[in-house]
């Protein structure tokens, strides 16, 4: 659960900053961390989304708002957000972007855009981690979250660099989280599976359909984004909602060539690729 507001902003403020925040889950999470009085650095590369961000945020609270436009798979943005922030003291790394992915054969897609993808689920962790890991050891507090996905725990085809990625996270998040702890930094790897987000949509995803017996197929934003909150302190890893949590234990059954087999039809039938 998260904690009274004043431990939470103690922890964690006075300022947080959310790579990815202008929508779906990263937006969920600065909603939520306003609703702390936790001032926000937003991240994401389209102007007019983040404006919308920013309106949203302001209809619900006043904390102070940061807006940067840069785009987090090339490494000259790093510094421009490195400069924005040298001046506020950031408690919490919400590290989101990251969906961003096409369904196909690895040797079929361009080899820029797999190695877009590693510098968004991979350098782009390790630069800001490493950048407000070190100011946050220095005060002796605060927390980071990776988003990863449950395609990272077995890998298939189609999505053979982004399940790689965020892979990387995950393992990332784990390292991380027993080095930090002795600093009083929480880490945590988040695993979130289908969520209801723009990104979703925009691939071609009915994110409002329901399973037979009803129930949504896809999360919400703001459940899995108050799971990573609710879970910040319960590191190294949190799987997102109890039919993910299911499937990890069902994985678990399961040889590693089953699983892969397994991942890659249910990746063919998702996008719809012959499998
Ligand atoms: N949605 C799901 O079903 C699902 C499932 C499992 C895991 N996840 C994980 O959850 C996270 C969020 O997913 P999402 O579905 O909300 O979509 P997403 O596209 O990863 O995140 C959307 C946010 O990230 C920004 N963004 C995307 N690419 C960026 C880039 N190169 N540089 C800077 N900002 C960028 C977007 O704004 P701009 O487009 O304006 O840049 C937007 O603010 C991802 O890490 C994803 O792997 C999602």
């Amino acid at each position: 659960m998260l904690s009274s507001q004043a431990s939470f902003k103690q922890q964690y403020g006075p300022w947080a900053i959310v790579a990815g925040g202008s929508e779906g889950i990263g937006l969920a999470f600065a909603e939520l961390l306003a609703k702390q009085g936790v001032n926000l650095v937003l991240v994401s590369r389209n102007e007019q989304k983040l404006s919308d961000a920013r309106s949203v945020i302001r209809r619900q609270s006043a904390v102070d708002l940061r807006c940067i436009s840069a785009d987090l798979s090339h490494e000259d943005s790093f510094s421009s957000i490195i400069q924005a922030t040298t001046d506020i003291d950031i408690g919490l790394l919400v590290y989101n972007a990251g969906a961003v992915h096409g369904a196909d054969f690895f040797l079929d897609q361009s080899v820029e855009s797999a190695i877009d993808l590693v510098n968004l689920n991979c350098h782009g962790p390790v630069l800001l981690a490493h950048h407000f890991g070190r100011l946050m050891r220095d005060r002796q507090r605060g927390g980071m979250i990776f988003l990863s996905s449950m395609a990272a725990l077995a890998g298939g085809s189609y999505i053979t660099t982004y399940a790689a990625t965020k892979s990387f996270d995950i393992v990332f998040a784990q390292s991380l989280w027993h080095e930090l702890k002795a600093d009083n930094i929480n880490v945590l790897g988040l695993i979130a599976g289908a969520t209801a987000t723009p990104a979703m949509a925009a691939s071609g995803f009915d994110i409002g359909q329901k399973n037979e017996e009803g129930l949504p197929v896809f999360m919400s934003s703001s459940a899995v984004a108050k799971e990573g909150l609710d879970n910040l302190e319960n590191g190294p890893i949190h799987i997102v909602g109890d039919v993910n949590r299911a499937s990890a234990d069902a994985f678990n059954q399961l040889s590693r060539e089953q699983l892969v087999n397994m991942m890659s039809q249910a990746t063919a039938e998702l996008y719809n690729k012959p499998s």
